[in-house]
């Protein structure tokens, strides 16, 4: 029958966030499968079941790995592709040594072209299927990185990054208009086509002027179903800077706060070091965090506070090129670690939900992507659990699933991901 793809394998739901329902959150199928009909899940149930109520279906049988939905990744700069990885400095050097040189270079549509290109097939490799990134200032590295997502079918988000400030290099910056006039039309352009999604995308306050926030702030009341992201209190030091440009702000929210951005629709990326006013505001206007753990450990920045979760929705994210991996697995041993610092195991469901369900729920996409449920799109990634020795011979002993899944969490890689689906079709590998 077209369109229609049984899938089967072990199978993992979430019917929610582990943290609030507990072992209720989750259902394992050792033999379970996965329903597609039209890019879409149509059933999840025992593979018996869905094999003897569908017996025409075309199937795919991947054994003992484990169907999970495609990782989501709620904070990348696609653009910083290239400078991944790049030593010895902490969030103001690395940004003007390495990072704003490279941005430059997206003025040319065709470099552009080629980073998304290769961004997109690397972090497909790694099972992601969503990224929210920043692009550069340049309207056509948002061009490129759309053009590129739509002709892949893949549902992604993505915003110009505007900075006019003079702390922004020459050459890097655009005007509060010009921002304001270039972002209007991108959202013109992109935002709801096919599976895309714009983000306004202010840096941060310390390259922008309050003009510029502000133009951003009235164009978001303008397009209020848009989100919004920025980075929040990353490091102490860009705090400091921030102060000494914004002296009249009562903390680093304020200087959102004072021009329209905040809102429920919001992002703020890492938001490590924060006052209680500042939490309570969040909490108060329902905003999501988005914890970006190896870029926290990789710039030197803190120690994410997951308890935040309980007053807000937190997603979680790469970081990319701050953070130093494309994998989502990667970025959940690093979020384990550094709860482990703060005194919280986090437990593997709520591992996996944070790079699935709760960042689908920060991107305000929980009820598209994110779940294996009925009528959700079949993006989707089917881990290998023994990828290497190391792996394999560590999961001998597991008892359970999140036994069996736990040392994929802390040591596995783009070798763990035996493919990739997107709306039901096999992308990767080829
Ligand atoms: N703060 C402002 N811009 C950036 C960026 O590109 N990466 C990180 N990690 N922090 C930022
Ligand atoms: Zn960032």
């Amino acid at each position: 029958m077209t369109g229609k793809r049984l899938i089967l394998g072990q199978v993992l739901e979430f019917l929610g966030d582990p943290a609030q329902l507990g072992a209720g959150a989750t259902r394992h199928r050792r033999h379970g499968a996965v329903l597609i009909a039209e890019g879409r899940i149509a059933a999840v149930d025992e593979a018996d079941t869905l094999r003897a109520a569908h017996p025409d279906v075309a199937v795919t049988d991947h054994g003992a790995h484990l169907i999970l939905p495609g990782f989501i990744d709620a904070h990348a700069h696609y653009p910083q592709t290239a400078i991944i990885a790049s030593w010895g400095k902490r969030l103001i050097d690395w940004l003007t040594s390495y990072t704003f040189p490279e941005e430059m270079r997206f003025a040319d549509p065709s470099y552009a072209a080629e980073v998304a290109a290769r961004y997109f097939d690397l972090v497909l490799a790694q099972g992601t299927t969503t990224v929210a990134s920043y692009c550069t200032i340049h309207p056509e590295s948002v061009n490129a990185y759309f053009t590129e997502a739509q002709a892949r079918g893949l549902r992604m988000l993505a915003g110009k990054t505007c900075m006019d400030r003079d702390t922004a290099p020459a050459g890097l910056r655009d005007t509060a208009q010009s921002a304001y006039d270039d972002s209007k039309a991108l959202i013109g352009r992109w935002h709801g086509v096919d599976r895309l999604s714009y983000i306004i995308t202010p840096r941060f306050s310390p390259t922008s002027t309050r003009a510029q926030l502000g133009a951003l702030g009235a164009l978001w009341a303008e397009h209020p179903d848009c989100l919004m992201q920025t980075h929040l209190s990353e490091q102490t030091d860009e705090i400091a800077w921030m102060h000494s440009l914004y002296p009249e702000a009562r903390d680093y929210l304020d200087t959102y706060e004072a021009h329209g951005l905040l809102r429920e629709n919001g992002l703020y990326g890492h938001a490590i070091h924060l006052t209680p006013r500042e939490i309570d505001r969040l909490a108060e206007v329902g905003a999501a965090l988005v914890h970006c753990p190896t870029s926290n450990t990789f710039i030197g920045s803190g120690l994410f506070d997951m308890g935040l979760r309980a007053r807000m929705r937190v997603g979680l994210a790469t970081d990319t090129g701050g953070g130093s991996s494309f994998s989502m697995l990667r970025t959940m041993a690093a979020a384990y670690e550094i709860a482990q610092l703060r005194g919280m195991a986090l437990h593997p469901s709520e591992s996996i939900w944070l790079a699935t369900g709760a960042s689908a729920e920060a991107l305000r996409l929980g009820d598209r992507i994110g779940r294996l449920a009925p009528g959700y799109e079949a993006d989707m990634v089917v881990l290998d659990l023994a990828s290497t020795p190391a792996i394999a011979q560590a999961t001998t002993r597991a008892e359970d699933i999140w036994q069996a899944v736990f040392p994929t969490i802390m040591m596995g890689d783009d070798r763990a991901v035996a493919q990739t689906y997107v709306m039901g079709r096999p992308v990767v590998p080829a």
